[in-house]
């Protein structure tokens, strides 16, 4: 249980609701204890009148008086219990929000190449599924240990004032309850979890064929997919059955065995008020407070089962915390550049390939100036592009901006100066201005025009049927490639930024449109340092500088002019794509 622990800070924290609770539990639990004496007492009172007639009347008062009393303290309880609940399961629910939001913030803090290992669904469990297992253990297993604590003591106390034989007797099922009680919910959670994996299989699956539906359908797959699909709900549907199977264990086995609790009970019980040890009215009391005990015992096997699950799923939170993201945040004060780029000797090997993507670098790209990047795919164009934002980060080697070294630049001012768009422009769920004004702040209407029309799709927006408001489906497949590069385009132009990165954005926008991004980004980029990674020439060639990557490599360097000039892979990639066939 030792990884619960993490959790003291949270407690600590509603350390006084918890106070609170605790007390209101002590209260809930004396009402709890009173009715069965005030059962034992009416049925003594009826015990000792029944043969005088006489004393009808007043006993007819007793009963009265006592079932009254037996509904005020159950009131009481209900109230109590229902306070009980408002403080110990709001807490849960508070620890459980705040442990949900301190996952999210390290998520957000861990770099890319913690996403590349890790699976998505292993991400989602850890904030959705694992933290309610904490959770589970921090309110309901948290109360009813205090629950099943102070009525065990109350109660016990009470039977072995009456009669500590009886008791003694009575008690010899318990054990037995909460060792198979906690065996039976053992199972049934590893059935549960089996059954849960199932399900999360299939709603994976559900997913891709709804993505991946354009493929599924073009390459005739349906019915093979809904094959798959039967069969993984065949499955699941094994699982439940097995499921229930030993969920249907669960009820009888406490029923048999209280049952044969209060069957010692009136045995030894009689035999007791035989011997004038006890009234018979207390055997009417042990069978309650044996009631009284059955759940709270039968709850202690759920309990464990309960605080187990919660300990392996804090161990996998515990685990995650305290990964360290490797790209330094750096909280120094905001730093003010002006966009000078220089790579010294830098190289970078991708630690989970082991692939040296890129190798020696030597580069300086002038304040305001632009820098075309080409090479053929593979040869580190984006690897290079993600050490400027800092995705990640050189193995050796060092990259200045304006002659300061990038790690000891605040991180997110680094970026803030920064305008990227990515190789897969990804597209947000939500509407054609979310997506645009998503990398700014403060939205301006004149601002998110502007910006579409420079990225050449206004006019495909206004034709939309609600213009700005249109929804982007998931993953944006109402758009074509195209538009889709465009919003991307669009959402930094909003951003204004004071460098633009451009990473083979223009791939799937035809020749004329992407000759008039680049002239308004030309207009924009006056005194703007820019880098635009490009497959075509002519999206290259009125920049002021290029390189030539290969396998990690510059291999040539230089103005367009000077390179059509020069033979080399430039060059021969340059006649091709002047040819018609491949000037598209
Ligand atoms: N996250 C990663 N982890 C491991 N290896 C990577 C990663 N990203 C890229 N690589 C490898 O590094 C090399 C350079 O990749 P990079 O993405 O920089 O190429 P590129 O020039 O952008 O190619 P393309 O034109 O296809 O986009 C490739 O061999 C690739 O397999
Ligand atoms: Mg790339």
């Amino acid at each position: 249980m030792q990884h619960l622990k993490y959790l003291y800070k949270f407690l600590w924290k509603h350390k006084l609701k918890l106070l609170v609770g605790t007390f209101f539990v002590l209260i809930s639990n004396f009402f709890a204890l009173y009715p069965a004496e005030f059962v034992r007492k009416a049925f003594d009172t009826i015990l000792e009148n029944t043969h005088n007639i006489n004393h009808f009347n007043n006993t007819n008062k007793i009963i009265l008086k006592y079932t009254s009393l037996i509904l005020l303290f159950s009131v009481l309880k209900g109230v109590f219990m229902f306070f009980m609940r408002q403080t110990i399961i709001v807490v849960s629910r508070y620890i459980e929000f705040d442990l949900k939001n301190e996952i999210y913030k390290k998520y957000q803090q861990l770099n890319l190449e913690f996403y590349k290992k890790n699976k998505t669904g292993d991400l989602m469990n850890r904030i959705s599924e694992d933290v309610s297992k904490v959770r589970m253990a921090v309110g309901p297993g948290l109360m009813y240990t205090i629950n099943i604590t102070t009525l065990f003591f109350l109660v016990i106390n009470r039977m072995l004032d009456i009669n500590s034989k009886l008791t003694l007797y009575t008690l010899i099922p318990f054990p037995l309850l909460a060792i198979s009680i906690y065996y039976v919910s053992n199972k049934i959670n590893v059935r549960s979890e089996k059954a849960q994996k199932q399900l999360s299989k299939i709603t994976a699956i559900t997913q891709e064929s709804y993505s991946g539906i354009e493929i599924i359908k073009s390459f005739n797959q349906q019915k093979n997919i809904l094959k798959n699909f039967v069969n993984q709900c065949k499955k699941y549907t094994k699982k439940q059955i097995d499921l229930i199977e030993i969920e249907a264990f669960f009820f009888p086995l406490i029923i048999v065995l209280i049952g044969s609790s209060t069957l010692i009970t009136i045995y030894i019980g009689g035999l007791e008020s035989f011997k004038n040890n006890i009234s018979t009215g207390n055997i009417a009391e042990f069978i309650i407070y044996i009631n009284m005990l059955a759940w709270p015992i039968a709850s202690i096997g759920w309990i464990t089962s309960l605080l187990q699950r919660a300990s392996a799923s804090q161990e996998r939170i515990n685990k995650f915390l305290k990964i360290k993201p490797k790209i330094n945040q750096n909280k120094t004060k905001k730093t003010l550049i002006k966009g000078n780029i220089k790579f010294k000797d830098v190289s970078l090997i991708y630690n989970d390939t082991n692939i040296k993507a890129l190798n020696c670098i030597n580069l300086e790209i002038q304040e305001g100036k632009t820098l075309g990047v080409f090479g053929k795919t593979g040869s580190g164009k984006t690897t290079l592009l993600d050490l400027i934002t800092r995705l990640y980060d050189t193995n050796s080697g060092k990259i200045f901006i304006d002659n300061i070294d990038i790690k000891k630049i605040n991180l997110s001012s680094l970026r803030s100066y920064i305008g990227y768009v990515p190789q897969d422009g990804y597209l947000f769920s939500g509407t054609i201005k979310d997506n645009i004004i998503f990398s700014s702040d403060n939205y301006n209407y004149n601002k998110m025009v502007a910006a579409a029309k420079y990225a050449e799709i206004l006019d495909e927006i206004n034709s939309f049927k609600d213009g700005f408001n249109t929804i982007v489906g998931e993953r944006g497949v109402q758009l074509s490639g195209g538009q889709k590069q465009r919003l991307s385009i669009a959402r930094v132009f909003y951003k204004n930024p004071l460098m633009y990165i451009f990473d083979d954005c223009l791939s799937a926008i035809d020749k004329q449109k992407s000759k008039n991004i680049l002239i308004n980004l030309n207009k924009k980029m006056k005194s703007k340092t820019s880098i635009i990674v490009s497959h075509k020439i002519s999206s290259l060639e009125k920049l002021d500088d290029i390189i030539v990557l290969k396998k990690g490599e510059i291999i040539q360097k230089g103005s367009h002019t000077d390179l059509i000039k020069t033979e080399g892979y430039y060059k021969e990639v340059f006649i091709k794509q002047s040819s018609n066939l491949e000037n598209i």
